[in-house]
């Protein structure tokens, strides 16, 4: 044989090697991204301690740690005659919007939204969740409410999805004020979509004099926008001088836009939090993250005003006499909350030092999820359920660095905490203190954002785009020491996204 041969020879061989290295590497792949039937969340991914102290005993085997709880214990308060009482009934209906068009719809009590839960702060609160026929079971999250751990409604992480005929009743005292909603957190992509989702307000004390108070609540059923449950435009006559606050909740999976013409306003709250020192905004739209919510104010003038979603019949035109309405007006510039509002003290900013800080890099890439092949999104480099847990422990001051590497819009929503925004592409926060609970990551953008880790338990952290949830853009702030009995799966069927 001739060198040149010996060269032709092995060249094949190692190509071989190569494809069969290529095919056993994607086989094992395949392999070990399928998830188990049931599994815990928290003997997932990497337990990541954000650079912090590792706790003795550490979190990795929580199950017969010492120090160790089950966050089944991490409940609100047991006793006590509620001050608000309600029952979620989950059943499917065949719902008819103001225009006529029938939907197919999941719903609470019958209706799209669900009904709208009205409250104080400082109020115990309890609702029974009732499952009429819902096969794929249900759940109640309350969206942005900082609820004890076992009251938070994921199903497989604080509780079992309630089946048809089964019930299970929450109970918390909100200390919080402000524009909330509830939703199902089992197949959620799926529920919410079709109508389980109600508006959840905590008033602040009792309503004030010649006040007008509104929910917004935006959503898409299967192609057709409505607001507050309309797919038309609906009047309303309202006295010039009244105080009027539209609260507006974005329950879709991609970002709303509002437009809010006839009048100077402010937004007065952002995802149930005061602005402090709100200044007049016109021809400004409001684009509202998925999950998000924008309080907006003004004093209604002697002229009509209009809300309305663009391109869509939804919206709502209010004026003195119930006709009437708004020359359309160019949207102007898009609110921005970096820089909106009068700055007032943190506990918090961006020479604080940390205990933990921790890099929530959101990526893309070809590979396999749950067995299923396809271009996924990562977590730091990783396809769930290889991603991290974020561990901290009670009191831990704790920053998170969110990256967003690819081309789309991700709602970042963490449960159980309200999120400080320090700064946004190295530029520093100058407004009202911006806190929130489902922060838009536009493609290309990076958040430092911080929160005191003070309310234990296992917590998501998800996209609220739904799907992309659903797709493993999904991971937990775990507390050391805390596990849960609940599994994703199995024959409770939990599937919480
Ligand atoms: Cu609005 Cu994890 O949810
Ligand atoms: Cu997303």
């Amino acid at each position: 044989m001739t060198t040149g041969h010996i060269l032709r020879r092995s060249g094949a061989a190692l190509g071989i090697v190569v494809v069969l290295a290529a095919t056993a590497w994607v086989g094992w792949a395949w392999w070990s991204s399928r998830l188990p039937d049931s599994y815990n969340v928290m003997d997932y991914g990497t337990h990541d301690y954000g650079g912090g102290v590792v706790p003795a005993g550490g979190a990795e085997h929580h199950h017969h740690g010492g120090a160790s709880a089950s966050l089944t214990t991490l409940r609100g308060p047991a006793e006590g005659t509620p001050d608000e009482r309600f029952t979620l009934t989950a059943l499917s209906a065949a719902v008819e919007l103001p225009s006529g068009q029938r939907i197919d719809a999941l719903t609470f009590n019958g209706r799209v939204p669900g009904p709208e839960l009205r409250v104080r702060r400082g109020d115990l609160v309890e609702v029974t969740l009732v499952n009429d026929d819902v096969e794929s079971g249900v759940t109640i999250h309350w969206h942005g409410v900082d609820v004890p751990n076992a009251e938070d409604g994921v199903a497989g992480v604080t509780q079992d999805a309630v089946l048809p005929g089964g019930r299970h009743t929450y109970r918390f005292r909100v200390e919080q004020a402000g524009t909330f909603w509830y939703h199902t957190h089992q197949s959620s992509a799926k529920e919410v979509r079709r109508g389980l989702f109600g508006a959840l307000v905590i008033e602040d004390g009792p309503p004030a004099k010649r006040t007008l108070d509104l929910t917004m609540v935006s959503h898409d059923f299967a192609g057709v926008p409505t607001l507050a449950g309309s797919d038309r435009l609906e009047r309303r006559v309202v006295a010039p001088g009244t105080r009027v606050r539209l609260r507006l909740v974005n329950t879709d999976n991609t970002p709303q836009r509002f437009e809010l013409d006839g009048t100077p306003f402010e937004v007065v709250a952002i995802d149930g939090t005061d602005v402090h020192a709100p200044t007049p905004l016109e021809h400004t739209s409001l684009e509202l993250a998925a999950g998000g919510r924008y309080d907006v104010a003004f004093t209604m003038p002697a002229t009509p005003v209009r809300l309305a979603i663009p391109d869509t019949q939804a919206g709502l035109v209010l004026s003195r006499d119930g006709t009437g309405d708004v020359a359309p007006a160019d949207p102007g510039p898009e609110f921005d909350p970096l820089a909106y509002g009068t700055p007032a003290p943190v506990p918090f900013d961006r020479a604080t030092r940390f205990d933990r800080r921790f890099r929530f890099d959101i990526g893309r890439k070809p590979g396999f999820l749950d067995g299923k092949p396809g271009l996924q999104w990562t977590i730091n480099g990783g396809i769930f359920p290889d991603v991290p847990v974020f561990m901290v422990e009670r009191g831990d001051l704790v920053e998170v660095t969110i990256d967003n590497d690819t081309k789309a819009v991700h709602p970042m929503h963490l449960h159980g905490h309200h999120m400080l925004v320090l700064a946004r592409d190295g530029v520093a926060a100058s407004g009202s203190p911006w806190w929130t609970d489902t922060l838009d990551v536009e493609p290309g953008e990076r958040y430092e954002v911080a929160f005191r880790a003070d309310n234990p338990g296992i917590w998501m952290d998800h996209c609220h785009n739904l799907k992309h949830a659903a797709a493993g853009m999904t991971m937990h702030v775990a507390y050391a020491g805390v596990f849960t009995p609940f599994t994703t799966g199995g024959r409770a069927h939990n599937h919480p996204e």
